[in-house]
């Protein structure tokens, strides 16, 4: 990968609610810093298209996906659509040989997701799958006290996230929608960061809310909206994720993680983290560790993308990662309506950040929770 000087040309699909609002703080910040620059935007809905148009003077309003993407001022595609469309546009883009941020998740199907890693191989330029909790100062900071065996051996974990439900956007409660891929996804990426990959999943899937108000009218929820999901790590360690668009409100830790000497609690949610608890035994006493960047936008994969464009450095983030949590969504839904457990069979490669000590001398990565 060979890095970028001039600002980075960003095109956008799918001019929704995310981009309305958090990635174009993030667009309009990383612009002021001179890194980027929003050259074209484009949503099936004509409206929304000539709405950011007016919004954003110069940017360009390419007839499709494909005229956007084949752009030869765009450098970095953004698939901020509704879910369906997310591995198709990914693909799309990435084979033409742009940087690509896909919103999560990667894909709906694994089909779709391994076509995208496969052209993502095959082409330069990087692919980044939100979420992007992984970049949190905040879990950085438990990744790395968890790798460092400050509570023991993770053994076991409590994850949760949640709310009432969109009310906008049908597609949330349709095939390829669903409060599995909406939400659990958060937790999952969490989780697996810091336990590894799943070995196999059982779980409870279904709708508990068979009708939902979207854009101001009755409809039909024919996908998700209510999950508790078991996964097993193999070692005899396990975690569980709650979610749903079923939850008014919670005041409880996002992520609660048990080890063999110590307990650590995420607070806030893992996509707005709001610090950590740690309680370790031979200390007798819960440590408070307050949030350090309590402005951390939950859109920062962008910013990492520019980065590493930028440096050539690789990311952080893997989307072989993001592909695992869509397997394990997948096992957890056959799970669900075949009664029995599923096995998981993917793999991804641990988190490394560039902070973090590479070897330490025995073959191990420091501060590797998953080697700890
Ligand atoms: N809303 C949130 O709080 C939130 C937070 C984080 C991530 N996300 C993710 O961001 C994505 C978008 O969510 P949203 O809330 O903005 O949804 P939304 O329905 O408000 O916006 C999606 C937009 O994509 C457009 N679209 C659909 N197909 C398209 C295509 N082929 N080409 C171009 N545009 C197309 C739709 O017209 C719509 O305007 C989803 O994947 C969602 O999971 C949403």
């Amino acid at each position: 990968m060979t890095a970028s000087a001039a600002p980075l040309r960003l095109g956008v699909l799918g001019l929704g609610s995310v981009f309305t609002g958090p990635y174009s703080n993030i667009i309009q910040q990383l612009t002021l810093e001179g890194r980027v620059r929003l050259t074209a935007v484009y949503d099936v809905e004509p409206g929304k298209t000539a709405a950011v148009a007016a919004r954003f003077p110069g940017v360009a309003t390419p007839s499709g996906p494909d005229e956007l993407i084949d752009s030869g001022d765009v450098d970095v595609v953004l698939v901020l659509t509704s879910m369906n469309e997310h591995g198709p546009l990914a693909t799309q883009a990435r084979a033409a040989g742009k940087h690509v941020l896909v919103e999560k998740p990667m894909a709906t199907s694994i089909a779709e997701a391994d076509e995208l890693l496969a052209v993502d191989a095959a082409h330069d330029g990087l692919l980044v799958c939100a979420p992007h909790v992984v970049l949190s100062p905040t879990y950085r900071r438990i990744h790395d006290a968890v790798g460092r065996g400050e509570i023991g051996r993770l053994v076991l974990a409590r994850a949760r996230y949640g709310w009432a439900g969109p009310w906008w956007g049908d597609w949330f409660y349709r095939a390829g929608g669903g409060a599995l891929f909406d939400l659990g996804v958060y937790n999952l990426t969490t989780l697996c960061g810091l336990f590894g990959p799943v070995r196999r999943v059982a779980a409870m899937v279904g709708t508990a809310i068979p009708q939902r108000m979207s854009e101001g009218r009755l409809i039909d929820n024919t996908s998700d909206d209510n999950a508790h999901v078991l996964l097993d790590f193999g070692d005899q360690r396990f975690a569980n994720v709650m979610t749903g668009f079923t939850i008014q409100k919670y005041r409880s830790p996002a992520v609660e993680l048990y080890g063999t000497d110590g307990v650590l609690q995420m607070l806030g949610d893992d996509w707005a983290p709001e610090g950590f608890e740690q309680w370790r035994t031979e200390r007798e006493v819960w440590e408070v560790h307050p949030e350090t960047e309590p402005t951390w936008p939950w859109t920062s994969g962008l910013r990492h993308l520019v980065d590493c464009a930028e440096t050539g450095r690789p990311t952080i983030t893997r989307p072989e990662h993001a592909r695992h949590a869509l397997e394990v969504m997948l096992a957890a839904r056959r799970s669900a309506d075949e009664g029995r457990f599923v096995d998981v069979v993917s793999d991804f490669p641990a988190l490394i950040y560039p902070d973090h000590v590479a070897d330490d001398g025995h073959g191990r990565r420091k501060h590797d929770p998953r080697t700890s």
